[in-house]
């Protein structure tokens, strides 16, 4: 049998005047991961949270902490996040000019590596670097904001990844960020990703809802 799909909710979407709570909240509605976009003004347009909000939060959930970087550069803050708690820190190809190394600085650290793609990155940059990542990430809006709508036309980037992690053997995770919904979800799963962020689709409708916004995510 295929893994359950992992649940991450983006608390970009969470009342940021109680955050900790929020992180709560979702893990006891079932979330698996946290998601957490951190952006810098300059690589994206909008600027949210660093390493000690990270830190903050930490203590708060026993979930896994999924960093997904949107900063440029990357490579000076990667210390900073793993030593705040990400368990999983991901960074965009064209954050710095060297992905491996940035990739294998993350490792050191001791965290996993994961790789995030815009609507407009070729998947092949990792294609000579399998074993150097544990995660993989579509975007499937332009990254910056919550709330946008789903980009079909990843769709053929999610298979693209599937075909590519089938074919090196290793248990790399594919997991797609933006516009997901119980309408787009069963589209990312079926092209194979096995990990879903969800900002909106979550934290739609106040805790109350959160336990049944992530089941209708997994499929109801
Ligand atoms: C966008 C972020 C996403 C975003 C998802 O730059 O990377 O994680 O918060 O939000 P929704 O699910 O609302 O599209
Ligand atoms: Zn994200």
């Amino acid at each position: 049998m295929a893994a359950p799909v992992i649940i991450a909710p983006s608390i970009l979407a969470s009342d940021f005047s109680r955050l900790g709570e929020e992180a709560r909240a979702v893990e006891a509605a079932g979330a698996d991961w946290l998601h957490v976009d951190v952006m810098d003004g300059h690589f994206v347009p909008n600027i949210t949270i660093g390493p000690d909000v990270v830190k903050a939060l930490k203590p708060h959930v026993k979930i896994p902490f999924d960093c997904h970087l949107m900063i440029s550069p990357a490579d000076p803050y990667l210390e900073a996040f793993r030593a705040a708690g990400a368990d999983v820190i991901s960074v965009h190809p064209e954050a710095g000019p060297h992905l491996n190394r940035t990739l294998r600085r993350i490792r050191e650290l001791g965290a996993r590596a994961g790789v995030v793609f815009n609507p407009s990155t070729d998947p092949a940059c990792i294609e000579w670097m399998m074993d150097d990542v544990d995660l993989v990430l579509v975007m499937s809006v332009n990254p910056g904001f919550g709330g946008q709508s789903f980009l079909h036309s990843q769709l053929k980037k999610v298979e693209r990844l599937r075909q590519m992690i089938d074919a090196c053997g290793r248990d790399i995770i594919l997991e797609v960020d933006g516009g997901v919904t119980p309408e787009t979800a069963p589209l990312c799963l079926s092209a194979g990703a096995t990990a879903l962020v969800a900002g909106s689709a979550v934290f739609k409708g106040g805790p109350d809802r959160y336990a049944d916004n992530i089941r209708a995510l997994r499929g109801g």
